[in-house]
């Protein structure tokens, strides 16, 4: 160019050369302007929104931006007592109803919608947690299988349910990262690592919104609670999380990250302070990072009350400085509180607020109704017919729940093999206050009833033929402290070939609100479990729960455990697959069980310390307890087989890998053992020298490989320079060049192929 400009000035005919230069320049300028417009059409949706927001008042702006509990009631006012609801409905004041399920009901508070000034219709929330009709495992349980389609599968069944009832919206996936098993809600999310969890994220937004908002049988994923909420202190629900920033952005932001990434349509925030900041008002998270950062176009919806309990927190004055704070850090929708309706249109008049916050944020409503096709036909989520066609034809999902379930299962002992079970045994004896309990469904469960329930001992019933005697005692309750029903269990395990004992929580000990200071199954179950292993008999132990629970007498003398988790409508027939062998359990733990609660927080990607533990004889002066290993129960991605596996020939393409460049790793998997079987092969790294210490070991990838006996399968990873980044001390995503180690296991303690590369400029 410089060069024909050069010669150009010597040209006598300069001007007209330079004419066409300058056309020549104008038409490629307008090819590309051209051109952008083209990448980027107008957004009709867009158009929508603008054209109904410059036909509302301010009032009717403020009300898209408040949402209501309902009850089963909707013929009156519900709830709050103060309120009437359908009046405030009627006259505009609503964006979007919670707690109604069922097409009769919601369609009947969508004809008080229909009668408002602009007609715009109501969006209906509810936490379709894990299974709408049909339960599946509770998440925590779901996320030990690993196994991605099938949990976006039971997310996929979920959402046509809940959208065939009629619900628009449901306040999942759950994505906080949780490292206490103290607090109740680690039941409601995919465990401790970031890695699996910004998977599992994934997976549960693209099951819930299915092939896109629109559809017949999607429904709006709510990602939550943003953020930190797992990181309570000590284990207490609602508590403060006071955190390093790089921990924020390392280990508890990713997972959202990963659901705005597959299009999840809403955030919820938590109840919590975020170093020092609660949540629900705290700019830094959702306007800088959410909606800056990330480009997030959902909205963001308050937890239930958490915008008025900014002035519990000592963050707000009163209500009206609670509005103003939560609005203006980018709370979209207010849950409950109220503080939005009877504030926002004020504070807008008096010029505390600009009117601009307030169009964005229903404007986010908006665009999710219009996306929702609602605008369109406000009663299209509101067919009978197809609610009841979608909700009477079950099987499928069923199947689905009941595979799942055994996935979900975890055998954490099998001493002597004695699982599977024969199936030609001439007697079991099952005991134990979960053998015939129906209550299996764990917390935040919709449509199932628990007498629907498939329990433990109707599962075996199921399976075992005519040929094997079931026996049954209680032996206990939960909570018992009473140790009268011992005898009856243990002369009933005596006459039996085989013990199966079922213990753990009630379904009700984990959700929200249900925190514990001690995670020890409760009352004098393990009591019971010492009587039985005294028999002499083996001895099968089934733990229900939806955390992690110590169990030391149980792990070291049963012969065999399964955690089960809660798994839902089809529990016992996932078990009893289990037990049996007709699925081989491949369930690994999403989060670590320790020894005992004095180790918690405990968990596998710790950051390394001066003083670390190499050799287990040599503890003086070492970061270690006096009374304890600091080693876990069990540990983070740990879960046996009936089959064994054998990782060899680890090869690695090269040894040093630029930033531009992928590493591809390969490895040989052999089932070594007597049954076909799945396994999760694990692959770690760690960053050896980095300008922040780094986790001693990272997840970064893993396979779920199903081999028959004697089948060998050839695997591959591929690392790239993301897997190798982290936030380092300026909050700057970097990946430093230096040393790494690959570590390629069955376990996070278990590792089986390990070598070293190197990251170069
Ligand atoms: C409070 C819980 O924290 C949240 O997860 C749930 O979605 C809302 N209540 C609505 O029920």
């Amino acid at each position: 160019m410089i060069f024909y400009l050069t010669t150009l000035t010597n040209d006598p005919t300069y001007c007209t050369k330079m004419k066409t230069l300058l056309s020549c320049s104008l038409l490629f300028l307008s090819i590309v302007v051209f051109a952008q417009k083209r990448v980027r059409p107008v957004d009709p949706i867009d158009q929508k929104v603008k054209a109904l927001l410059a036909k509302m008042t301010l009032e009717e702006k403020v009300g898209q931006l408040n949402q209501y509990s309902g009850t089963r009631d909707v013929t009156g006012p519900a709830g709050d007592k103060t309120t009437n609801k359908l009046e405030d409905i009627k006259q505009g004041k609503v964006g979007a109803m919670l707690n109604i399920r069922g097409v009769k009901e919601i369609r009947a508070v969508q004809e008080v919608a229909m009668q408002s000034r602009l007609k715009i219709p109501l969006i209906f929330g509810l936490d379709v947690i894990h299974g709408f009709r049909v339960t599946f495992p509770v998440p925590l349980g779901e996320t030990a299988s690993w196994d991605l389609n099938a949990i976006e599968l039971s997310a996929r069944y979920t959402g046509t349910q809940a959208a065939a009832a009629g619900v628009n919206w449901t306040f999942a996936p759950m994505v906080d990262i949780a490292r206490d098993p103290r607090w109740g809600r680690v039941m409601e999310g995919a465990g401790e690592d970031t890695y699996l969890g910004s998977l599992v994220a994934k997976a549960r937004v693209r099951g819930l919104q299915g092939k896109g908002l629109g559809n017949l049988d999607a429904i709006m994923a709510c990602a939550k609670h943003f953020a930190a909420y797992g990181a309570g202190l000590a284990g207490r629900e609602y508590a403060a999380a006071d955190i390093s920033d790089q921990t924020l952005l390392n280990v508890y932001l990713p997972p959202f990250k990963a659901a705005v990434d597959a299009g999840v349509a809403t955030l919820m925030n938590s109840f919590n302070t975020v170093n020092g900041v609660p949540a629900t008002g705290n700019s830094y998270l959702q306007r800088d990072i959410l909606k800056g950062q990330w480009q997030f176009k959902g909205f963001v919806v308050s937890d239930f009350g958490s915008i008025g309990e900014l002035v519990a927190h000592g963050y707000a004055e009163n209500q009206e400085d609670a509005a103003r704070l939560a609005i203006t850090a980018g709370s979209d929708m207010d849950m409950e509180s109220r503080s939005y309706i009877l504030n926002l249109t004020r504070l807008v008049k008096e010029r505390k607020i600009p009117v601009s916050v307030i169009d964005d944020a229903a404007g986010r409503i908006l665009r999710k109704k219009f996306e929702l096709g609602l605008f369109d036909d406000p009663y299209r989520f509101c067919n009978e017919e197809r609610e009841k066609q979608v909700l009477g034809d079950l099987n499928e999902s069923l199947e689905a729940a009941r595979k799942v379930g055994a996935k979900s299962i975890v055998l954490l002992k099998n001493e002597n093999q004695v699982l599977p079970l024969s199936k030609k045994l001439k007697s079991i004896a099952v005991i134990g206050p979960l053998a015939k309990s129906n209550d299996l469904k764990g917390g935040w469960s919709q449509g199932w009833k628990n007498d629907q329930i498939v329990s433990l001992y109707e599962g075996l019933e199921a399976k075992v033929g005519n040929g094997t005697k079931l026996l049954y005692a209680r032996g206990c309750n939960f909570n018992d402290t009473l140790r009268t029903g011992f005898a009856e269990a243990v002369e009933t395990a005596k006459n039996a070939d085989v013990i199966i004992a079922a213990i753990g929580e009630s379904s009700g000990m984990t959700g929200e609100a249900t925190s514990r200071t001690d995670i020890s199954i409760p009352g004098v179950q393990e009591d019971l479990i010492k009587a039985l292993v005294a028999t002499g008999k083996p001895l099968v132990v089934l733990i229900m729960s939806g955390r992690p629970l110590t169990f030391n007498y149980t792990a070291d003398h049963a012969n065999s455990i399964l955690y089960t988790w809660w798994l839902g409508s089809q529990s016992g027939n996932s078990m009893a697959d289990v037990l049996f062998g007709d699925y081989n359990p491949s369930g690994k733990l999403p989060i670590t069980f320790p020894r005992v609660l004095g180790q918690i927080p405990i968990y596998y990607n710790e950051l390394s310390t001066g003083r670390p533990l190499l050799n287990p004889k040599d503890r003086a002066w070492k970061s270690v307890y006096m009374d304890q290993p600091n080693t876990p129960k069990f540990a983070f991605g740990y879960g046996l087989s009936y089959t064994t596996f054998e990782y060899q020939n680890l090869k690695l393409d090269k040894t040093k890998m630029k930033g531009t460049e992928k590493l591809t790793v390969t490895m040989d998997l052999t089932n070594t053992g007597k049954y076909a079987g799945e396994e999760v092969v694990q692959l770690y790294l760690q960053d050896k020298f980095a300008s922040i210490a780094r986790p001693v070991k990272e997840l970064k990838d893993f396979q779920k490989v199903m081999l028959k006996p004697g089948e060998t399968k050839k695997l591959s990873f591929v690392i790239d320079k993301q897997k190798l980044s982290f936030f380092n001390q300026k909050l700057k995503w970097v990946a430093e060049p230096g040393e790494f180690k690959l570590m390629i296991g069955t376990a996070s303690d278990n590792i089986k192929l390990k070598s070293n590369f190197e990251l170069i400029n």
